[in-house]
């Protein structure tokens, strides 16, 4: 499917509002509301069928594997990108003097799972920006013999910056660092190979980019460290064993599988991997490639015009820097949000920034009423 109008039609808001406001939460397309409202009418006619959902749950697993160019056994179903970020920071066995590499432009949720490890010796070691950027060599700097992982947004939830994983990949791989990336802000719009880019964990809660329901998110751990990563929580759905064993005073000993579905415990969000699964596949139908063209050209087209208003954009705008998201500096915040609620569109106003975030349902023409409301108020020339 690659006609954008026909995606619009799924997404009912827009008969009323301009939404671009994806990196917060994304619009509910029919899809999706279809796809959890069958699997809810279905259990509660039929009483449900667990064969069935767990073959469902395959079926999704596979689908984000052809997403990212991984296995799909290497792909396992996380509450959120929280919870990912979490299991690896507490499967590694970090020990004492260890460090992690993070940046400051990280948001809180790749931070908290890394800085609550500092009570066990764990160091924290910050990479500084450099106008809105992370790069390369500045991660290199902060490396040594010490540095167990970086932890890196692949797109900056504030700016929009879009990292170099390749170059950030080749670093930790050189090193044997293990590199995780948190892709929330990523997944869904752009396109991703975690195999090329020497990705080691990916973490990506389902509610933004991948435009699917809350509590829901996938994660995959390659091939090639899911060895090294113990899994903090163990249940029946782990692929696990529990084996008789002489050593254990029980008895009983826990041998866990050799793949990422280790890291799945008790019963799944079934209804959320029901709705996550129709919002992957229409991505799919049109896919990344095609829709990371579209949004490109958005950000262009938004760029040119911001700029000819004389608008304070504070987002990195290199080639191979440039997202689904773009942000202004405003003068008034709280006078322009009042203004863009009067108007009916949904953007993200934000320590003194308005974050402007779009996906294949947008077209061009939402940016008028947006440059409308800016202009209303004074942020921009007219
Ligand atoms: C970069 C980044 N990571 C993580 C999150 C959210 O984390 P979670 O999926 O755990 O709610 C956000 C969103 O607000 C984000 O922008």
């Amino acid at each position: 499917m690659n006609d954008f109008q026909t995606i619009r039609d799924e997404f009912p808001l827009f008969a009323n509002k301009i939404h671009l406001d994806v990196a917060f939460k994304c619009p509910l397309s029919n899809r999706l509301v279809q796809a959890m409202t069958g699997f809810l009418v279905d259990y509660q006619m039929t009483g449900g069928n667990k064969q069935s959902w767990l073959g469902m749950v395959e079926r999704a697993r596979s689908i984000f594997s052809r997403m990212i160019n991984v296995k799909p056994e290497d792909i396992s179903f996380i509450k959120n990108t929280s919870e990912g970020l979490n299991t690896i920071a507490w499967g590694i066995g970090l020990t004492p003097g260890d460090n992690i590499i993070l940046n400051d432009l990280e948001h809180t949720n790749n931070v908290q799972p890394w800085l609550n490890h500092q009570r066990f010796g764990v160091e924290v070691r910050w990479v500084r920006n450099q106008n809105g950027r992370i790069l390369p060599d500045a991660v290199k700097e902060r490396m040594d013999g010490r540095t167990r992982v970086v932890s890196l947004s692949s797109v900056q939830y504030k700016n929009g910056f879009r990292s170099d994983l390749q170059g950030i990949g080749e670093l930790c791989r050189k090193s044997d660092i293990l590199f995780v990336v948190d892709a929330i802000q990523h997944l869904g719009v752009l396109s991703l190979d975690a195999k090329r880019l020497n990705i080691d964990v990916l973490c990506c809660g389902g509610h933004k980019f991948l435009l699917g329901p809350h509590g829901i998110g996938v994660m995959y751990v390659s091939e090639s460290c899911v060895n090294r990563i113990i899994p903090p929580f163990a249940g029946i759905n782990s692929k696990n064993q529990v084996v008789e064993s002489r050593q254990e005073l029980s008895g009983k000993k826990i041998c866990f599988g050799g793949d990422t579905r280790k890291f799945e415990y008790g019963y799944m969000n079934f209804v959320g991997i029901a709705g996550l699964m129709a919002s992957a596949e229409m991505l799919m139908e049109t896919g990344a490639n095609t829709i990371e063209q579209h949004v490109l050209r958005l950000n262009h087209a938004l760029v040119n015009r911001l700029q000819q208003h004389g608008a304070h954009l504070i987002s990195p705008l290199g080639d191979h820097e440039r997202s689904a998201i773009l942000t202004v500096k405003l003068k008034d915040p709280q006078h322009f949000e009042s203004i863009m609620l009067k108007n009916n569109v949904i953007a993200t106003v934000r320590e003194g920034t308005l974050r402007i975030s779009f996906h294949y349902y947008n077209t061009i023409g939402d940016f008028d009423p947006l440059i409308e409301c800016l202009m209303l108020a004074n942020e921009i020339d007219r």
